[in-house]
């Protein structure tokens, strides 16, 4: 277990003292480019989800059987939530009976991404409209995702079957968000066993994959049979040791969220400890490099990774109190964000793209989406606009 170090300073104390110099007409130009693009890709995507990256820009478009399938339906929603245009809410519930199947059939259900499908694809409807099938479908979700608890250690397994010897006992950071859907569950039946669930990995995650110096390893492993911690390592970062970015603003969002259902103060000391070291190694421009190691030049971005942290610190800011000297910092911080992705980031530059923003990296080490569009960075992208230009109710 790391005990962590004293949080190092917040760097760029004047960039974050003030917001941006953008005016609401930026933000509402933003957001109607984004809006456009979600329009004209309903008739092209059609009943098919676009793949987790893009091709030179271009979503290859798949079935609903990646962890990322929900991404394009929980834009849907946001749209709805702008436009009240019935559109996007046949689009969005139309998805619902689909995921229904997927469960049923179990295709692909062998992961903790149990939380990202069915907390945007079912949750969002029935909080929105009340679509009973998706509270129905929602549930079952989150029924199948406490079933890949281990009990000794008090973790949800990430990836695979739960006798896969390569991936038996291994938490990833990525599952933070996924526990937002046991929290709703617990909220809905009045059953506390889907929380504590989520309580007790969060908890142990935490202790086992924040280091000392507040950065994050990307997955741990322990031993199912005993609980025994054993080990840290990578799989999408750049080695054992460095700061996978995306992982890191998981880390943010997702402590954050936590936060928000179970109120434990620990909880937004790690999400600061998390959101000063990412910020602290951000370029000039605000655009994360894929990995954390990377400060200065001569790799690729991660745009995914940057909204995702914006989100997770515009629900950190809200979440702390009003005295506090991060508050302001961290909401200007992700406002600077969010508007370096508007301006140097989105597709404007290539109208052929299906994407919204460029530059994000799925999986350097497998060459996998390098600086292509990620159908979860442009998710985040939007609903980091949602939440500047209307305020807005997670579906998290
Ligand atoms: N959750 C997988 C990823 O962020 O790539």
């Amino acid at each position: 277990m790391s005990a962590c170090k004293e949080i190092e300073i917040l760097k760029r104390k004047e960039l974050f003292s003030s917001p941006p110099k953008v005016d609401a007409a930026f933000w509402k130009d933003a957001l109607d480019y984004s809006l456009g693009k979600i329009k004209s890709n309903i008739a092209v995507f059609g009943d098919r989800c676009p793949g987790p990256t893009s091709v030179n820009g271009v979503y290859p478009l798949i079935p609903n059987t990646d962890w990322t399938s929900s991404f394009w339906p929980g834009m849907f929603f946001l749209a709805w939530e702008h436009t009240e245009d019935e559109l996007y809410r046949r689009a969005g519930e139309g998805r619902v009976a689909g995921f229904r199947e997927r469960l049923d059939k179990r295709i692909e259900t062998e992961t903790h991404d149990l939380g990202f499908l069915y907390t945007l694809s079912c949750v969002a409807p029935w909080r929105l409209f009340g679509n009973a099938a998706a509270r129905e479908t929602a549930l079952m979700a989150a029924d199948l995702l406490l079933l890949r608890r281990h009990e000794k250690a008090g973790v949800i397994q990430a990836w695979g079957n739960l006798d896969d010897p390569r991936q038996r006992g291994r938490i990833i950071i990525d599952c933070a968000m996924n526990l937002p859907l046991l929290y709703w569950a617990s909220e809905e039946t009045g059953k506390p066993h889907y929380r504590e669930a989520a309580a007790r990995h969060i908890n142990t995650a935490n202790a086992h994959i924040i280091r000392e110096n507040w950065s994050t390893c990307h997955t741990y492993f322990f031993d199912a049979e005993t609980g025994k911690p054993l080990r840290g390592n990578t799989a999408q970062g750049y080695s054992d040791d460095s700061c996978w970015a995306r992982g890191q603003a998981w880390g943010i969002y997702g402590n954050a969220l936590s936060y928000r259902y179970l109120r434990d103060p620990d909880l937004l000391e790690k999400a600061r400890g998390l959101a000063r070291y990412f910020l602290n190694r951000l370029p000039k421009d605000l655009i994360a490099y894929w990995d954390l190691i990377f400060v200065d030049g001569g790799e690729e971005r991660d745009s995914s990774a940057t909204a995702i942290a914006a989100c997770g610190l515009l629900e950190l800011s809200a979440a702390l109190g009003e005295g506090d000297a991060d508050k302001g910092p961290f909401k200007n911080a992700a406002l600077h964000i969010m508007a370096s992705l508007a301006k140097s980031c989105t597709t404007r530059e290539k109208p052929e793209s299906t994407g919204l923003l460029l530059h994000g990296v799925y999986s350097k080490p497998d060459g996998k989406g390098v600086d292509e569009c990620t159908i979860f960075g442009d998710y985040f992208y939007m609903e980091g606009l949602t939440r500047i230009c209307r305020g807005w109710n997670p579906y998290w």
